[in-house]
């Protein structure tokens, strides 16, 4: 028997469950922006916290345009450190490879795939040539030019499009401020150029205002499609069809069972999955064959025991003595403004912990802790008597 729950690998396949709003809006604006007598591309940034399946989503935007109609590869990658420190190299040796992996089919004419696998991308060539100025912070020079020849060379009239998708685009600014400013100069000039070359990134809320006076023309570039917590329908799909798609010999039959745990976990993706993967193992350890509102209440003690060491014990270890005693500020009293209770130096450490992710600004401009069940574990910690920052 297979547990389908993974709270650590991002959702695939048959796991991956509806999200069909987000889907099929991408699914319009790809074939728009790749029409010859469409605007013109058309980039995505999903945004959202950390766990809430932006990944999950990504990947099944891949998947949508690798089964595009016409011919257009995705080109995806991952932005790590190391990736983000040569990204145009890392870009380019990755667009040659999807082309390289590019079969003969219906789709794919063999003529196609041979025109196209001539491309050779030139890596770290010497100096620039006058065909655009580079700014100072361009990712590399190289990634505008070769991109350029790639279409004009090659692409144009052939095919609709490349689609590039940088997951964890937030990383590339960890380094350089500057980076997505970068990135969209290159897209900007290349995409006045006639290629389309849509781009796709990932990344949490705040990634395309946190470059100051920079970040106004990175917003407008990107439309933006916030990765927001499950509906109950939703979430109804991603406990009952993962079940199904592996034949486990149990259900979720009740429905207050569902609604039950999507309020406790906030219809949050990971923490759905983390709980999931708990209730199907014990499920399977007593052989119940029906899991309902009961089942799900009594265990839910040790579900919260099993998150908290899993992570919000990590959570709590990140903040400083400063930190938690704004948390446990918080946690304690969630509806109160905050500002008369923490503090002038108080207020201006949530800036950090924002980034660190532990808390989250509200609508009404105060905050609160990035998740319910993290606000029940930090109201049962130990505080730090006279802390300093
Ligand atoms: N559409 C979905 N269907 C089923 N499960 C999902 C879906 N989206 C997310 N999940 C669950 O939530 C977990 C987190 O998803 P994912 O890794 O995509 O989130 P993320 O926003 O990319 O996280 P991070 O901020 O850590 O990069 C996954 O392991 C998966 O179990
Ligand atoms: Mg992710």
């Amino acid at each position: 028997m297979i547990n389908p729950f993974s709270p650590f690998f991002p959702a695939e396949g048959d796991i991956f469950a509806s999200r069909s709003r987000e889907q099929a809006l991408f699914r319009e604006g790809l074939e728009q922006g790749l029409s010859p007598q469409g605007p013109g591309p058309w980039n995505v940034a999903l945004v959202g916290p950390w766990g809430i399946g932006k990944t999950s989503l990504l990947r099944r935007f891949v998947r949508i345009v690798r089964e595009f109609e016409s011919p257009v590869l995705p080109v995806a990658l991952t932005v790590t450190p190391s990736v983000a420190a040569k990204l145009a190299s890392e870009m380019l040796k990755r667009v040659k490879d999807e082309i390289d992996a590019v079969q003969a089919t219906p789709r794919w004419p063999q003529r196609l795939v041979e025109e196209l696998g001539k491309w050779e991308p030139t890596i770290g060539w010497g100096p620039v040539q006058a065909t655009r100025r580079p700014r100072p912070t361009d990712p590399d020079p190289d990634l505008y030019r070769e991109l350029r020849r790639l279409w004009q060379g090659y692409l144009n009239g052939r095919v609709p499009g490349l689609v590039f998708f940088l997951d964890d685009a937030n990383a590339l600014l960890s380094k350089d401020p500057e980076a997505l400013m970068s990135l969209r100069g290159v897209f900007q000039d290349l995409q006045g150029d006639g290629a389309r070359y849509p781009l796709v990134i990932t990344g949490p809320e705040g990634m395309l205002t946190t470059a100051r006076d920079a970040s106004e023309p990175v917003t407008r570039f990107f439309e933006r499609i916030p990765v927001r917590p499950f509906t109950l329908s939703d979430a109804t799909d991603a406990i009952r069809d993962p079940m199904r798609a592996v034949g486990l010999p149990m259900e979720v039959t009740d429905a207050a069972a569902i609604e039950d745990i999507w309020e406790k976990t906030g219809g949050h993706g990971f923490f759905i999955a983390f709980a999931m993967r708990d209730i199907v193992r014990e499920a399977m350890i007593r052989h119940v064959a029906e899991i309902d509102r009961d089942f799900v209440e009594n265990l839910w003690p040790s579900i919260a025991e099993h998150l908290a060491k899993e992570r919000f014990e990590s959570d709590w270890a990140a903040a400083s003595p400063a930190e938690q005693k704004i948390l446990r500020t918080i946690a304690d009293d969630p509806d109160g403004p905050l500002s008369r209770k923490i503090g002038k130096s108080g207020y201006a450490l949530l800036g950090r912990m924002t980034v660190k992710g532990l808390v989250m600004r509200t609508k009404r401009g105060d905050y609160s802790l990035y998740h319910p069940l993290f606000q029940a574990f930090v109201r049962e910690q130990e505080v730090p008597g006279d802390a300093e920052a």
